[in-house]
Parts: C-alpha cells; sequence; structure tokens
C-alpha cells in the first residue's frame, strides 16, 4: 500500500487534484489500482482549527458511503490525526437499527502519510472519543419504549464491561431511603417497570492526591419528557425521547475516560428517570424535598430535569465530590438564547475556563452565559426555599443554572445545556439528522 498520496498512481493524483480546484474535499475510486476502494483527500491543512479538520473527515466518510474501504491523505500531526479519526467516526455514524434495511456507510479508512508512536497512539485516542460518542448517539437515538432507566443501566452494564469501571445502582427503595423527594417525584407516574433509579458510576485514577478527592459528573437521563400534568404540547414532546442525553453523554465520556485510562478520580451521577403522567403525578403548587432538605415548589411540573439532578448533585456531595458539573438538555430557552451551534455553560469561572480550553482542543463549541446572584434570587420560592419555575420566562437557561448552583453548595460548579446543541435536524458534516454526542471529547478532554 502507498505510504502517501505521492506514491499512489498517477491517474488517482491528476484526478483528485483536478477535484481539489473546485471544492475542499475530492474522492475518487481507485479502479483497482490500490487496495482500498476509494481515495481522497482534502486541501490545506487549518493547523489549529479542530473542528474544521473533525468536518472535513465527516464529509468525506459521508461523500463516499457506498464504499466500504477508504484512503485518505492525513499529516502526521497527532493532533490533526486524532480530529480526523474522530471525523471519519461521526461522519461514518447512522442509526439504522429499525429498518429492514441496512445502509450502506463507510466500514474503514486507511489513513496514508503516518507513521509513530504518536501517531498511532492519536489513532486509539480518536477511535475511543469516536467510538464513546457513537455509543452516546445511539443511547439517545433509541426510542423511549426501548429504553426505560432499567435499559438503560442494562446498555450501562454491557458498555462498562472489562473498562475498569464500577457501577453502582440505587433502585427507588434506595432512593426513598436516602429521601430523594424531588427524583422520586419526577418518577412517581411512571410504570412499575420504569420507575426511577439513580445510576453511579466510578473512575478512580491514579494521580487523584488524596484518595477519596473526585469530581462529579451529573447527568440529566429523563428517558421521556410528557412535561407530566403541565403536560407539553404534541410538537414539543415528540422529540422527548432525547431527555436522556446528559446522562448519555457523561456516561459515555465516562467510558472513553477509563479506556484512556484517565488520572483524575470521577464520578458519574445519573438520575434515570421518566416524567409521566397518572394519578400519582406531581403537581403544579406541590413542594418536594431533595435529598439536604431543600424545599422547593413546582411552579411547573415541565421544568422536571433540575429537580431529578438536585437529588443526584445531593448524593455527589454526601459522598465527598471536590467538584460539581451538570450536563442537561434542561431547557427550550437555551435554544432561543444559542440556538443549535454553542453549548451554553455557566458558574464558576476556573471549571467554565477548563472546559472551554478543552471544546477548543477537541473541536467542540461551547460559550459562557453569565450566571450571578440576580439569577439565583429569581430562583427563590414564595413557600418553599426555591421554585423550579418562577413562571417569568426571563433567562430561562440560566435560572435553570442557578436553581442547579444551590445544590452544589460551596463546591465549584459548572453547568452545561446541551438540549439544542445534542441534537441536529438535518444531516450535518459530522454525521446524520438525530443525535450528535455534543460534549463527548469536551468532557474527555476537560478531565483525564
Ligand atoms: N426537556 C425539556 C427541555 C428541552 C426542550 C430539551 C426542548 C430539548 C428540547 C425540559 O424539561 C423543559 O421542558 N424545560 C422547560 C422549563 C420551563 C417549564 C421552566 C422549558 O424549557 O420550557
Ligand atoms: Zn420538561
Ligand atoms: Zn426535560
Amino acid at each position: 500500500m502507498p505510504a502517501t498520496l505521492s506514491g499512489l498512481p498517477q491517474e488517482i493524483r491528476k484526478e483528485l487534484r483536478l477535484q481539489l480546484q473546485s471544492k475542499p474535499v475530492a474522492a475518487v475510486p481507485s479502479l483497482g489500482l490500490v487496495p482500498q476502494l476509494a481515495v481522497a483527500c482534502a486541501q490545506g491543512h487549518d493547523a489549529d482549527d479542530m473542528l474544521a479538520i473533525r468536518r472535513r473527515a465527516g464529509v468525506i466518510a459521508q461523500v463516499v458511503t457506498t464504499r466500504k474501504r477508504l484512503a485518505y491523505e492525513s499529516d502526521n500531526n497527532p493532533v490533526n490525526i486524532r480530529q480526523t479519526v474522530m471525523g471519519f467516526i461521526q461522519g461514518a455514524y447512522t442509526f439504522d437499527r429499525y429498518k429492514s434495511a441496512h445502509s450502506t456507510c463507510l466500514k474503514q479508512c486507511d489513513l496514508l502519510g503516518i507513521s509513530g508512536r504518536a501517531a498511532r497512539a492519536a489513532v486509539r485516542e480518536g477511535e475511543i472519543i469516536g467510538n464513546a460518542t457513537s455509543f452516546c448517539r445511539d443511547l439517545i437515538n433509541t426510542p423511549a419504549a426501548d429504553l426505560g432507566p432499567a435499559d438503560f443501566v442494562r446498555e450501562a452494564k454491557k458498555a462498562c464491561k472489562g473498562t475498569g469501571l464500577r457501577l453502582r445502582i440505587l433502585d427507588e427503595a434506595a432512593c426513598q431511603k436516602k429521601k430523594m423527594g424531588a427524583l422520586l417525584a419526577v418518577g412517581a407516574a411512571s410504570a412499575a417497570d420504569r420507575r426511577a433509579r439513580l445510576l453511579v458510576v466510578e473512575w478512580n485514577g491514579k494521580n487523584t492526591t488524596r484518595k477519596k478527592d473526585f469530581i462529579a459528573l451529573c447527568g440529566k437521563g429523563v428517558v421521556f419528557d410528557t412535561g407530566g400534568l403541565n403536560i407539553k404540547p404534541g410538537r414539543s414532546m415528540q422529540l422527548m425521547r432525547k431527555d436522556m442525553g446528559g446522562a448519555a453523554t457523561v456516561l459515555s465520556a465516562m467510558i472513553a475516560l477509563a479506556q484512556l485510562n484517565g488520572k483524575q478520580s470521577i464520578r458519574a451521577y445519573l438520575p434515570l428517570v421518566e416524567n409521566s403522567i397518572s394519578a400519582e403525578a406531581f403537581r403544579p403548587g406541590d413542594v418536594l424535598t431533595a435529598a439536604d432538605g431543600t424545599t422547593i415548589e413546582i411552579g411547573n411540573t415541565d421544568a422536571e430535569g433540575r429537580l431529578a439532578l438536585a437529588d443526584a448533585m445531593c448524593l455527589a456531595k454526601q459522598e465527598g465530590a471536590q467538584k460539581l458539573v451538570t450536563v442537561a438538555t434542561l431547557t427550550g430557552a437555551a435554544m432561543v438564547a444559542l440556538g443549535r451551534i454553542h453549548v451554553p455553560i455557566m458558574g464558576d469561572q476556573d471549571i467554565v475556563d477548563q472546559l472551554s480550553h478543552a471544546a477548543t482542543s477537541s473541536g467542540e463549541k461551547v460559550w459562557q452565559l453569565p450566571m450571578d446572584d440576580d439569577h439565583k434570587t429569581m430562583v427563590r420560592g414564595k413557600m418553599a426555599d426555591l421554585t423550579n419555575s418562577d413562571g417569568s420566562g426571563e433567562a430561562g437557561c440560566i435560572t435553570a443554572g442557578a436553581f442547579l448552583s444551590y445544590f452544589a453548595g460551596n463546591l465549584p460548579f459548572a453547568h452545561c445545556d446541551i438540549s439544542p446543541a445534542s441534537w441536529q435536524n438535518k444531516q450535518h458534516a459530522l454525521g446524520p439528522a438525530g443525535a450528535t454526542g455534543v460534549l463527548v471529547s469536551t468532557l474527555v478532554d476537560a478531565f483525564r
């Protein structure tokens, strides 16, 4: 196999060069001249635009969908190789498990022109993070009927096998014992086999100075959000199977962190619950008590994610977390604020900076929103300590984060609202319409 494009037969080189004159990526069938079925390359090298590098590979993977094996010219920079591999995996992703006929997507890509230990390590890293992103997408794309809380736990167990991650499951009775009144209220109307539970995933990194220190990543795992008694109108409910996106993202990042043998100790706290409707449902005007004793009046049963996360954060705090990060499809307001492009993040500046740097280095986009004491005042309750919705509709993305900040107490805290960016309605450079897996690579880079 030729080591670089320059080693390829002249016919192929000529055709690629010709295509590159009019478009950024080129792909040609190899006509049996090389072992691969097609050869592709891209224009130039935007040396430090990680997203551009990732997207280029993603586009090529989609251009050559009918080919099973592709050759692609890469430079030998490990940082670029990692992005390229992630891009190929994301671009080639399909969710066809419910189709009778499976789609023809790219199965293999040989990178030409790479050599050495650092390059090979970058390929492996790209594969680990790329595959974790695909796992995240699969979980989010799966219909709610096939992914209730128990199914999520089963999939997590399967995926964590052999990674060194430790799983703990608090079932409904265990959550009752811990007095998780907020999480349990959200799950009160769900069927007996879809009741609330809390999944804890632990990674013990070697470099943690004090053995018990760890960072907690809390991910919203609402397997379906009807809105509860404040029911969502039809169109708003259509895609609510994706409301467990925070839990899927955090779990996927944990798997990648373990496979990459991350140095820090991290724990995921994933409340898994269905926001359903029945005579047992919690009501607007009810007052709930979270595990740390904070009382919450219900302004809107559709603001359920912050309730489920509140109890997850209480447990993380009780167990000795040093820092808290929440990842959630928390508000529709996030879409109004930033659209599907940037993930809004807010909280203590150190963690926000850590997440921002990790996003840039891994080719994702986040954007800091302000969150200060005035926002925190907005979620104080009239009858109880807090309200889960003040009803004003003002700064909705930030007040959701402000609500969560109360449960972080004095610990450093940051919140990421992935509700818009975790899903794309149309095919894009990094994959088909549907779940994106956004933030998996950012979390891995931030906390490894
Ligand atoms: N799961 C939704 C947020 C959401 C909306 C995610 C659209 C993805 C797409 C969340 O539970 C919710 O309904 N939030 C309410 C809060 C409001 C009642 C304070 C919202 O954003 O409207
Ligand atoms: Zn809701
Ligand atoms: Zn929700």
